[in-house]
């Protein structure tokens, strides 16, 4: 009996260890790749959701897609906002709309790149995916179906569901451990630069959160643009 929870406990901890799937602490550096470039990004994806309308934006997800096999800081190469309520589709989260994007601006003929969509799909495997916040189990998977070379998030899955957003309560780190028959494991690593993405996200169910910087609580209790 005992020999067989040893074996098992062995034989887990190998099938574990072969996945090479592991959450990074938010400031190691994969791929050489320091934390303040991290931030550098992570704060891209920040700036893009207060571009996309108001300093507080109620659906308050998106993601840029940028290579980092590029010297220096990288280049951007795609970004993506989620885009339900724009277009009625309910899968356009943040990530997929950048997916989706970069496969146009990779095969646009009239593009930068001006791949096949055989190169395009190759492609995926040079770049990294920064999201504000963890991905769905939806869109973890769709990282992982690209083959991303990396995938970075800030705020936790955990910090959503804390915050009142309704959630399918599986990591992104169980969606790679369970991928381990699909090629090219991303590097993954979570809770990047947090105390600059939980605000935007932290407001919308709480009443009493603070609005994000140049939001104030509006009669209808949400958060809207301060009238300065
Ligand atoms: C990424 O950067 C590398 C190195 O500069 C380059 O060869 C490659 O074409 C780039 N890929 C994309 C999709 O930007
Ligand atoms: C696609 O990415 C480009 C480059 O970052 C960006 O300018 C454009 O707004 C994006 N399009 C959509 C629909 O998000
Ligand atoms: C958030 O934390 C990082 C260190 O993890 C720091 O560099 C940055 O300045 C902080 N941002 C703000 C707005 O305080
Ligand atoms: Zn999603």
């Amino acid at each position: 009996m005992l020999g067989a929870i040893i074996a098992t406990l062995f034989l887990g901890a190998f099938a574990f260890a072969d996945v090479r799937t592991t959450l990074a602490r938010p400031d190691a550096a994969i791929n050489s790749i320091p934390f303040s470039t991290r931030a550098f990004w992570m704060r891209q994806v920040n700036a893009i959701l207060v571009q996309s309308g108001s300093p507080c934006p109620f659906s308050a997800f998106a993601s840029v897609i940028v290579n980092h096999t590029a010297p220096g800081l990288g280049t951007l190469v795609c970004t993506g906002v989620n885009s339900n309520r724009q277009t009625g589709d309910p899968t356009l989260h943040g990530e997929i709309a950048a997916i989706q994007n970069c496969s146009k601006v990779l095969t646009d003929p009239a593009g930068e790149f001006r791949f096949t969509p055989t190169q395009a799909l190759n492609a995926f495997s040079q770049l990294s995916l920064y999201t504000n916040a963890e991905s769905c189990s939806m869109c973890a998977s769709a990282i992982r179906w690209s083959s991303f070379r990396e995938y970075i998030f800030g705020t936790s899955i955990e910090t959503l569901i804390t915050a009142g957003w309704g959630q399918i309560r599986i990591s992104s780190f169980e969606v790679f451990q369970q991928s381990f028959e699909l090629p090219s494991p991303a590097r993954l690593l979570g809770n990047v630069l947090t105390n600059e993405t939980d605000p935007l996200l932290t407001w919308q169910f709480n009443p009493d959160a603070p609005c994000p910087s140049g939001c104030a609580r509006t009669r209808t209790g949400s958060c809207g643009p301060s009238l300065v």
